[in-house]
């Protein structure tokens, strides 16, 4: 059985595409139509929590410090993508990000780009009311922080860490910052926390955050995830749909473009809430991502079984065509989707918090 492609929505790639092109540059693209315009940096893979879709209680081996790239060469690789290769946006994920010493001055250095691209930042939100507003100077514009639930105890369960309200501290940091969208993320497992979807869309709606809740993939080390125990994006529907009526949101078919969330607008209120059917309804055919790892590999997909090797090259001296030359091959490799609806499917070798989100 082959993994049916929802139909391209290209319309912002290609518009990037032509964009590149007129610019004399090389582009991302991939032999199904897709332009990679999102670039997504992994800056550590460490966290300080211990998320049970993501990393086991002992933590994982983290990779080598001599492995992951300086600061420097993170702006160089940025700076090729940027520059060269039609790179718009630029997410900076983890693991945890906000780990990561020097982030506000990488944040600026990225801003000072030119042409300079949208700067956004995936986090669990633990430091963040001490940065928020240091990272929005720097030219941060847009944040999403995880959030999978309300009660302490449960982010206890969840997290293995006692830090709820630091999370919630630094949201409000972020919107008091002036960051903007500030979107949450949040993951739903059967029996811990998927009781919540409705209180957290209550709370998101009052604190006038963007919620979106993700289908949990199989992308844990542990390699516990199991397709029948999944919370559905369709179950998430309807667990809401108990206390709210859900509508299509009529913005949402014509402004979607590869975004990943379906938005469905609460009748009755100006509020959308989004839901990524990452697995049931998989968005690979609209996808304009590529990731950078914390040690300097291409991953064309999150499930990608190979990675493409930038670190050496730029250690060893390689001039910016090479690199983007063979980041320009990494991408042009992409495969038309992430196959978890296979029968042959196998989970990546590295977890996500070695990847990014
Ligand atoms: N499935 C879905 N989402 C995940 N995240 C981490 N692991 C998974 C998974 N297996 C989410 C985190 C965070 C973002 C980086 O991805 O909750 O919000
Ligand atoms: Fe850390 Fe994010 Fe993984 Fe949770 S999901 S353990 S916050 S990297």
């Amino acid at each position: 059985m082959t993994t049916l492609l929802p139909f391209p929505r290209l319309r912002s790639s290609a518009s990037a595409h032509a964009e590149s092109v007129k610019r004399n540059q090389l582009a991302l693209a991939d032999a199904y139509g897709r332009v990679a315009t999102d670039l997504r940096v992994s800056l550590t893979d460490r966290c300080n929590l211990r998320c049970a879709y993501c990393m086991p209680p002992e933590g994982l081996d983290w990779l080598p410090g001599a492995d992951v790239l300086t600061d420097e060469e993170m702006v160089r690789l940025i700076t090729i993508g940027v520059k060269r290769l039609g790179i718009t946006t630029v997410r900076l994920t983890g693991g945890e990000p906000l780990l990561r010493k020097n982030l506000e001055l990488l944040v600026a250095d990225i801003a000072a780009l030119s042409p300079a691209p949208e700067i956004a930042l995936t986090t669990n939100g633990i430091g963040l009311a001490a940065r928020a507003e240091k990272l929005a100077v720097a030219g941060l514009k847009r944040i999403n922080i995880s959030l999978d639930t309300l009660d302490p105890e449960t982010f206890v369960r969840l997290s293995r860490r006692r830090r709820l309200p630091d999370v919630l501290a630094g949201i409000a940091a972020a919107r008091a910052a002036g960051l903007n969208p500030v979107k949450i993320n949040t993951v739903l497992m059967r029996g811990i926390n998927d009781h919540e979807a409705f209180d957290l869309l209550r709370w998101a709606m009052s604190e006038q955050v963007q919620l979106r809740f993700i289908e949990q993939m199989p992308l844990d080390p542990q390699h516990g995830w199991k397709r029948d125990e999944m919370i559905t994006a369709d179950e998430i529907r309807q667990r809401l749909s108990r206390h709210v009526e859900l509508v299509e949101d009529p913005e949402d078919a014509r402004t979607r473009g590869s975004a990943p969330a379906e938005l469905f607008r609460v009748a009755g209120t100006g509020y959308s809430v989004g839901i990524i059917a990452s697995v049931s309804k998989p968005f690979c055919g609209a996808c304009d991502r590529v990731r950078l790892t914390a040690d300097g590999q291409i991953r064309n997909c999150l499930f990608a079984r190979t990675e493409s090797d930038l670190r050496t090259p730029l250690r060893s001296g390689a001039s910016e065509e090479e690199i983007a030359d063979r980041w320009v091959a990494a991408v042009a490799s992409k495969q038309p989707g992430h196959g978890i609806n296979d029968p042959s499917f196998l989970q990546p070798d590295r977890p996500m918090s070695a990847i990014g989100g």
